[in-house]
């Protein structure tokens, strides 16, 4: 950490916005982590009982983060019975860590449909052989589910299947953390405040 040591992040070198602020932080991640767009993402039960797991962000501006997933698995029905999640990225080599929670909204069907237009053939037709967080009986129902969708869309494009699709965190929150030394980091946290945010630093 030593080659992050002594720098900080001050209130005015803060975007006047989170999304801002988020871009700039991703452009200096991507160039030194191999895979900065992979995130935690937690949600909850309707007993507000929690799990996590990584996701990959597929896109963010100004309405929010979005990743995809299938919409039937633990996080699907998590966020049916409790639409709100939180996400955090450590970006190592820079000694940086953001928190973002809000609410969760899918995005439309279009946007759904040109994400999924592009991705691999293999990677739809997974997305269609895979019931997401479904207990399977062992691999070969899966490789043999992988089959039949081969078989199925042969020679034809992959149609996304309708409860594979994207959810948008929109954020009420989003905090920046900067590694100091002697555990005295920044935190620098926007918070909405009406159309606008407000910015609050917080103790380490
Ligand atoms: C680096 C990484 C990226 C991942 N990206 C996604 C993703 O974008 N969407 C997704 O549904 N699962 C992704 N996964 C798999 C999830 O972590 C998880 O296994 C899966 O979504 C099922 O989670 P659930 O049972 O809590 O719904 C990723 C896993 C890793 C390790």
């Amino acid at each position: 950490m030593s080659d992050v040591a002594g720098w900080g992040l001050a209130e005015g070198d803060l975007a006047s916005d989170p999304l801002s602020q988020f871009e700039a932080w991703f452009d200096e991640a991507r160039a030194l982590v191999r895979l900065p767009e992979a995130v935690a993402l937690a949600t909850a039960d309707r007993e507000g009982v929690p799990s996590v797991r990584m996701v990959l962000l597929k896109g963010w501006d100004e309405r929010g983060f979005v990743f995809y997933t299938d919409g039937t698995s633990r996080k699907g029905a998590e966020l049916s019975a409790n639409p709100y999640a939180a996400l955090v990225v450590y970006w190592d080599p820079l000694g940086r860590q953001v928190r973002v929670e809000g609410g969760v909204v899918p995005v439309s069907d279009e946007e759904s449909d040109r994400y999924f237009a592009g991705r691999p053939r293999g990677s739809q037709l997974a997305a269609r052989a895979s019931h997401q967080s479904a207990e399977l009986a062992d691999r070969a129902e899966l490789d043999a589910a992988v089959a039949a969708e081969t078989a199925e869309h042969e020679g034809a494009d992959v149609p996304r299947p309708p409860e594979w699709g994207g959810f948008r965190v929109v954020p009420h929150l989003v905090e920046f953390w900067q590694h100091r030394e002697d555990r005295l980091h920044d935190r620098l946290c926007f918070r909405r405040m009406g159309s606008g945010w407000a910015v609050v630093r917080l103790s380490p």
